[in-house]
């Protein structure tokens, strides 16, 4: 699909205009249940666990943007994660990134163990580690690209083509990305998980999972765990990501335009020892994100130079607000240590090769020279600080 086919189906995709009243934005279908006709026949809809018709519009929309022919709505990218795992099996195992997102290492951790469930941790950026982590009981590698926080970058259609000669289902989470850079789909995997909190929502407004998926058999298979677990996204919600999603294109833009400069511009602040964004030409990421995305993104990572307190640095941040979450509008600092990494153990952390003095931010559509002006107040007032004893 060209950029241009893209960017109209992000305005007119599943939906450009209700039949039945002339709006132009999709109707807000706030109901449980539906009334049913004649005795037998299975209405289209008929309870909204199942299936409701703003939801379906953003099912569409999702499975028209990742090039996929069927879409599912989830009530948050964990809630999708889970339905995911949810199509697997005791005995099966699966295999994840060094950096795979803390929350979904936890769900494995904490829950799906307990089910007979288990999982290897494989660099996923080199093909031939992959190559020989498949044991005969590997029913699927778990792809993020690049990775949070350290941005590592993994060949999308080489893994899936290995990944498919040992039968393992590649499900890639493309939060990070959103349709609009990569769509691992025409790459060859078979399964693309959002947290569309993030880029497709776009407005920090509403928590969202989405799933895409080509084959019809694996879309029989999430609909029956869809409707038997539930974890459904709400009408309301449904409509917020169909409006946030409609600008991705625009926002991805300039958010990418921001932390290329920035990206720049920190490699040669002294308050920085590294900097991992794959749009730098020396990142070891580069060629493949180049070959497989039609740009780097707007989230980067820092390590923090050895004399500045970390404290201080986030402290002293005005503009870009220490929190959770990225892919908003909004320009986001995080501490992985103790935000998003805080639920793995430090052995964890360091096997991952995250730092404590590790920075990530999540850049938003602010001005350039604002969003370099703030960084370089809080480097200032940590260099002062000194480094914490
Ligand atoms: C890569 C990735 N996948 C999944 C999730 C979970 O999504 P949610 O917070 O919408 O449940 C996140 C959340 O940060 C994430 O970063």
């Amino acid at each position: 699909m060209t950029k241009d086919e893209f960017e109209t189906l992000l305005v007119h995709g599943a939906f450009s205009v209700d039949e039945a009243t002339g709006a132009l934005t999709v109707p807000i279908y706030q109901t449980v249940t539906f009334r049913q006709g004649e005795l037998g026949i299975e209405p289209e809809f008929d309870y909204s666990r199942s299936a409701n018709p703003t939801r379906r519009v953003l099912e569409r929309q999702i499975a028209m943007l990742e090039e996929g022919n069927f879409g599912f709505a989830f009530a948050s990218g964990m809630a999708a994660i889970t339905a995911i795992f949810c199509l697997f099996s005791q005995g099966d195992e699966i295999l994840i990134p060094l950096d795979l997102y803390g929350g979904s290492y936890r769900l494995l951790d904490s829950h799906f163990k307990n089910f007979g469930f288990k999982w290897k941790i494989v660099d996923t950026s080199d093909v031939s580690a992959l190559e020989s982590a498949f044991s005969s009981d590997t029913k699927a590698v778990l792809l993020e690209t690049p990775t949070n926080p350290l941005l590592r970058v993994s060949d999308i259609e080489e893994l899936s083509r290995v990944s498919h000669s040992h039968n393992a289902l590649v499900v890639v989470d493309n939060t990070f990305m959103s349709p609009y850079f990569q769509r691992p789909l025409p790459l060859g995997a078979d399964i693309v998980v959002h947290s569309a909190t993030k880029y497709i929502g776009g407005h920090n407004d509403v928590l969202a999972g989405l799933v895409a998926v080509k084959d019809a058999e694996l879309c029989e298979r999430l609909l029956m765990v869809q409707r038997s677990t539930g974890g459904v996204l709400g009408p309301f919600d449904s409509y917020l990501l169909l409006r946030g999603m409609k600008t991705l294109g625009i926002r991805m833009e300039k958010e990418t335009e921001n932390t290329e400069s920035i990206a720049r511009w920190l490699v040669k602040h002294p308050g920085v020892d590294k900097v991992y964004y794959p749009g730098l030409e020396n990142d070891p990421g580069y060629s493949v994100q180049k070959k497989q995305a039609s740009g780097a993104g707007a989230l980067l990572s820092f390590e923090l130079g050895e004399e500045y307190s970390i404290k201080t640095f986030f402290s002293s941040l005005k503009l870009i607000t220490p929190a959770e979450s990225l892919g908003a509008v909004e320009s986001l600092a995080c501490h992985p240590t103790t935000m998003s990494h805080a639920s793995l153990s430090p052995e964890m952390r360091a096997q991952m090769g995250i730092s404590d003095r590790l920075v990530r931010l999540a850049i938003g559509i602010e001005g350039q020279s604002a969003l370099k002006a703030d960084l370089d107040n809080a480097f200032s007032a940590a260099k002062a600080a000194g480094k914490e004893k």
